[in-house]
């Protein structure tokens, strides 16, 4: 099926359609599980996420993507995660898998862990909330990457030398793309381009990896043209 794509002018309807395709199809009374990216765009919808009312003593919480900093850094997306999410929940003692991150771990090290933890699932995410940086990628998954062809390990190290913090641990795609939703969520007039590149651009999707996920059958793009 064709990605769904939602634009909105106004960020309340942008934030509540988003937290409302987020929360549609989770089982009401059985386990379930959220991927959560970081970066900047998330915040506002992560906060009106953790006001619905959802199961939480039944969520496991995973991340897409980390940067190698401490978690205590506002760099860091556990940070985020943390911040706008897990400390607005009714009951913040809910489970998370975050990446283990500088100085707990050395960053190899640290991937491995993550690989062990997602290859030990068999049930994919629920809901993998995704933004899009302005080169296209997502994740920590980055443009002509050697980690966009990785195919055995569900999670690995990358690097960026574009954006905050240059070492970064991953979801690899074939993770990613197992989940039964994507939600992607952009704002601002700066990512116009991106989504532009995305739908009717010509990259590829080495080029462009957020390419990757328009053959999701379920994806769907909310955009706050901000
Ligand atoms: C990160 C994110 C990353 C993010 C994009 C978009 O670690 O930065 O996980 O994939 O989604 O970079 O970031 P913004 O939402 O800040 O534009």
């Amino acid at each position: 099926m064709a990605p769904q794509i939602h634009e909105f002018s106004e960020s309340g309807e942008w934030i509540r359609a988003s937290v409302e395709e987020i929360t549609r199809d989770i089982p009401k009374n059985t386990a379930f599980s959220l991927a959560l990216s970081g970066g900047s765009t998330p915040e506002p919808v992560y906060e009106a996420l953790a006001e619905s009312s959802l199961p939480w003593n039944l969520a496991e919480i995973f991340q897409t993507d980390e940067r190698y900093v401490h978690p205590e850094k506002p760099e860091s997306n556990a940070w985020l995660i943390r911040e706008h999410f897990l400390s607005l929940l009714p009951d913040p003692e809910i489970k998370t898998h975050f990446f283990l991150s500088s100085p707990d771990l050395i960053w190899e090290d640290s991937a491995k862990v993550y690989d062990t933890l997602m290859k030990s699932r068999s049930v994919p995410f629920d809901v993998a909330i995704l933004g899009m940086g302005p080169d296209g990628h997502i994740a920590s998954l980055f443009p002509n990457g050697p980690e966009l062809r990785e195919n055995e390990k569900c999670a690995v190290t990358s690097e960026t030398n574009q954006f905050p913090v240059w070492k970064r641990l991953t979801l690899t795609f074939p993770v990613i793309l197992k989940s039964k939703k994507i939600v992607l969520l952009l704002k601002g007039k700066e990512k116009e381009p991106a989504l532009e590149e995305l739908l009717h651009g010509t990259k590829s999707w080495e080029e462009w990896p957020a390419k990757r996920l328009l053959g999701h059958a379920n994806l769907h793009v909310f955009y706050w043209r901000g």
